[in-house]
């Protein structure tokens, strides 16, 4: 997991990851329509949403095999929380292999990572992790999640 802030990172990523972070560098967007934006076809591609935060107590977690998140803030005030992939998270779901995401039930021992406006968080494979959450009350957020390929690494 990396955590930082976009115009400030003084880490250089592997090339696909620098590819993704380039794409929100060089878009205004505030004004990016909400849907699936293609870096690289099926492998670099950024879905830009809208939603609205809810308690961490009402989300599950995640983790994908294939794809690293690059999880940016644009606006508003977001919570995501984050495991070890060996904390013995229980899953909710299987598998699912066409979409690659796995949910997960509890996430053990987790830490939270508060953003504001600019920051990123990376989550590489079977990483656990649970955007969307409330930092305080539920409130609206747009995002960016840039989804790169493990085999672009
Ligand atoms: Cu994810």
């Amino acid at each position: 997991m990396n955590f930082g802030l976009l115009h400030h990172t003084e880490t250089a990523f592997p090339d696909a990851i620098e590819k993704g972070l380039a794409f929100l560098r060089n878009n205004d967007l505030n004004n990016l329509e909400n849907g699936r934006h293609d870096i690289d076809g099926d492998r670099l591609f950024a879905n830009v949403m809208t939603l609205t935060t809810l308690p961490a107590s009402e989300k599950q977690g995640e983790l994908h095999h294939d794809y690293i998140d690059i999880q940016f803030l644009i606006s508003g005030e977001e919570r995501i929380d984050v495991c070890l992939a060996e904390s013995g998270c229980r899953p909710a779901t299987d598998y699912d292999a066409e979409n690659d995401f796995a949910l997960l039930e509890t996430m053990p021992g987790a830490s939270s990572l508060l953003l504001s406006p600019g920051m990123f968080a990376i989550f590489y494979p079977h990483q656990p992790h649970k955007p969307g959450c409330a930092v305080t009350s539920p409130s609206e957020v747009k995002k960016v999640v840039v989804k790169v390929h493990k085999d672009l690494l």
